[in-house]
């Protein structure tokens, strides 16, 4: 196994060879060459055919074997069935990195074959992307390596794509929208070569400063994670992806995995890592172009500058969604407006300097808010009037867009009206002037902007780790496993609880009623009784459950009645016993679970139990390798939020004690892999100080992988 090449050549390869290269002008093979020797690319190229001859110019080689030089990306496109046969070539010369053009392989479930590449690549330390892949296309070395448009503009947005199709198709669009890229990588099936691979090179590429993501399915999510949220931190990571709609029901809370709609979990771990994720590629495309020219604003203080009141309001609605801070300090406002705004105009935010507004009154009021250092960022409207010359609108805000860049302060535009206007938007566009015609489209692209600059103010890397006692679960887990069981029995998971320091009500096992008393008494009443067996897992559905039990004599009949229904419920199951714990004062109820994600491996889910998980789908999730910092931001993202804070004159709750909660299952799901799925329901959350206890919990038990 040799060490895996340097990410570095397959962006900026000495010398390409493009095996497969044909002369005939409407094959893939043809394509190739002539989008690499138009492009400019400045290396060694080498075209191979067994046919031999010369396209564009070139002499085609008859084999890899036949060139003498050092070789650092070959790009395959030839058949599926000779694709392998042209890996081993590649290997046997020592090429660093193979994208393979090529189709006909794991997604049309031809998976070994894909397989048994990588496993030849993997021991030449060779590097295979793809294979069903479009190419790379690589800014700083003029390297146009794929079978899509000649036309890409050189810039400063890279983008990253799984869907090859809608990859040549975003060139297109990148071309029309006047966005720059400095590099465009098909990843295709993602054999080898993933989305962490990549940012790994364009993160420190300085050509890069916005990258651009559109994902179908994640598969190495934990690192990808990690990656992401370092990215993050240095440059806009922006992502798309598909699979929106397919969220997953929320059912019933009886079992973690069905809370955790995968489309959720992947929109909020983004959340988590600092990436904006766009509703559509649209949404994305004018993230891009926006961020990869708007300066970094100082604060987050927005002033809306319009000509309209009703669009002012679009803008306020538009500006809470995206969570934008509009500034609101209405002495400093009048200050600052008062001289630029007519009496009947308002300084309030949005600052309304009326229909009868033209160039003039812009121009001051926009300035204004430039020299004000109060104000961070600057939403200009406007609405097409009789009174402003549209002729000098788009110089009016070329000009004001000009002065804000150079003075490094954010501004957007939203203009709306008929033809001239739209031109004027279409021509502005070009020039990349941050103008849009629909007020909600102006104000996300501030809203990202925002969000990219709080991430650096929210992220921590120190992970928080709790004191759990791993060989204590693991005995659980092996207690289980012995039994052939795939889920824990209350008396394994109380252990797995005091393993990690969860609190539980106290508790005993009865296996006659006389003993069921003499519990009872112990504990002190009222208590709660529940059926042990390892063959009833929904215990209430199987009449198995009794709740607030006052005396000797109640213990005594529930413990007959829950013998007798658990029997009927299911004649041959396994009677152990009936469990006797303290019944709680049932305060605010809580739902903590972590689990073993497919695609992001450990994550943690919390909600407000009952009504607001069951119905309002209240709930929030996040990779289990997080801050406290970040378990703390989990718990105030919930809606029901306020409620913890304490509503009606109750006592705040102990956030604290649900914090560590979160922090507790998080630590348990990375270190023991075995814990497939795991949820504390309820977890009972008391007045601030006094903790958090888990009524009940149910564990699953999966592969350790
Ligand atoms: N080494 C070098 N060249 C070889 C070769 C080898 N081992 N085996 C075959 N070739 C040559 C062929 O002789 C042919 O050249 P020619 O035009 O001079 O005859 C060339 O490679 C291509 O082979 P051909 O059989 O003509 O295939 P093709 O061009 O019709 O298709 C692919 C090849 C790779 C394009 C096709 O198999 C494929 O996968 N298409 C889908 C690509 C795709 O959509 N990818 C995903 C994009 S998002």
């Amino acid at each position: 196994m040799n060490r895996p090449a340097d990410i570095r050549y397959l962006f900026e390869p000495r010398s390409v060879a493009v095996l497969g290269a044909s002369t005939d002008r409407g094959k893939i093979g043809y394509r190739l060459v002539e989008n690499i020797v138009n492009g400019g690319y400045a290396g060694k190229l080498f075209p191979v055919n067994p046919k031999g001859g010369e396209v564009l110019g070139h002499r085609i080689w008859r084999s890899l074997d036949e060139v003498s030089e050092e070789i650092d990306l070959a790009v395959i496109a030839v058949p599926a069935k000779a694709a392998y046969q042209a890996v081993e070539q590649c290997a046997k010369r020592g090429v660093k990195h193979v994208p393979i053009i090529t189709s006909g392989f794991s997604e049309i479930g031809n998976t070994e074959e894909e397989r048994r590449m990588v496993r030849l690549a993997r021991e030449h330390g060779m590097r295979l992307l793809g294979p069903n892949i479009f190419g790379i296309f690589s800014a700083r070395s003029s390297l146009n390596a794929t079978f899509g448009p000649a036309d890409i503009h050189h810039g400063s947005v890279a983008i990253v794509t799984q869907s090859g199709a809608l990859g040549i198709a975003m060139i297109g669009k990148t071309a029309v929208e006047n966005i720059g890229l400095s590099a465009i990588v098909s990843v295709g099936n993602k054999s080898d070569i993933d989305e962490s691979d990549l940012l790994g090179y364009l993160v420190a590429d300085e050509q890069t400063r916005i990258i651009l993501m559109y994902i179908e399915g994640v598969q190495n999510g934990e690192r990808l994670v990690a990656t992401l949220k370092q990215a993050a931190l240095k440059k806009p990571v922006v992502v798309v992806k598909s699979g929106r709609s397919q969220r997953g029901a929320i059912a019933a809370a009886s079992h973690t995995g069905s809370l955790a709609g995968s489309d959720e979990v992947f929109d909020a771990i983004m959340r988590q890592c600092g990436v904006l994720r766009g509703e559509s590629l649209e949404e994305a495309f004018n993230w891009c172009k926006f961020l990869a020219a708007a300066p970094a604003p100082e604060g987050e203080n927005t002033v809306i500058v319009t000509n309209g009141g009703g669009i002012g309001v679009l803008a306020t609605d538009a500006s809470e969604k995206y969570g934008i801070k509009l500034y609101d300090d209405a002495r400093l406002l009048k200050e600052i407006f008062g001289p630029v705004t007519p009496d009947f105009g308002s300084t309030k935010n949005p600052v309304d300097l009326t229909g009868q507004a033209g160039p003039q009154q812009y121009n001051a009021a926009l300035a204004a808010a430039l020299a004000n250092d109060h104000i961070d960022a600057t939403l200009g409207l406007y609405c097409e009037t009789a009174v402003f010359d549209a002729q000098t609108l788009a110089g009016m805000i070329r000009s004001n867009a000009e002065a804000y860049r150079k003075a490094g302060k954010p501004i957007v535009f939203s203009i709306l009206g008929g033809e001239m206007t739209e031109s004027c938007i279409g021509d502005l566009r070009k020039e990349s002037v941050p103008v849009f015609g629909e007020v909600y489209q102006a104000v996300s692209c501030l809203g990202a902007l925002y969000r990219h600059r709080r991430h650096a103010a929210e992220y921590s890397d120190a992970v928080a780790e709790a004191e759990i006692d791993v060989s204590l679960v693991e005995k659980s887990v092996a207690s289980a496993r012995a039994a052939g069981r795939t889920f824990m029995l209350p008396r394994e998971a109380r252990h797995l609880m005091k393993a990690i320091g969860v609190a539980m009500p106290q508790n005993a096992v009865a296996h006659n009623f006389e003993e069921a008393v003499r519990a009872a008494d112990k504990i002190g009443y009222p208590v709660v009784m529940k059926i042990v067996s390892p063959d009833i897992i929904h215990k209430s559905d199987a009449g198995g459950v009794a709740l607030d039990l006052e005396n000797k004599d109640e213990v005594i009949d529930a413990y007959q009645a829950i013998m007798v229904n658990a029997r009927r419920y299911k004649p041959d199951a396994r009677l152990e016993g009936v469990e006797i714990s303290q019944m709680l004062v049932r305060t605010t109820e809580t739902i903590v679970g972590a689990r073993q994600d497919k695609s992001f491996g450990p994550t943690v889910m919390f909600g407000l139990g009952g009504i607001y998980v069951e119905v309002m789908k209240d709930v929030a999730f996040r990779a289990a390798s997080l801050s406290r910092k970040e378990a703390q931001l989990m718990v105030k993202e919930i809606r029901s939020y306020p409620l913890l804070l304490g509503v009606r004159g109750e006592k705040r709750k102990d956030i604290d004690a649900v914090v560590d909660t979160i922090v507790r299952l998080a630590t348990l799901v990375r270190h023991c892999r075995s814990i497939s799925d795991i949820e504390l329901n309820p977890l009972i959350v008391y007045d601030s100080g006094q903790g958090v206890m888990a009524l009940d919990v149910r564990v699953l038990i999966g592969d350790a992988q």
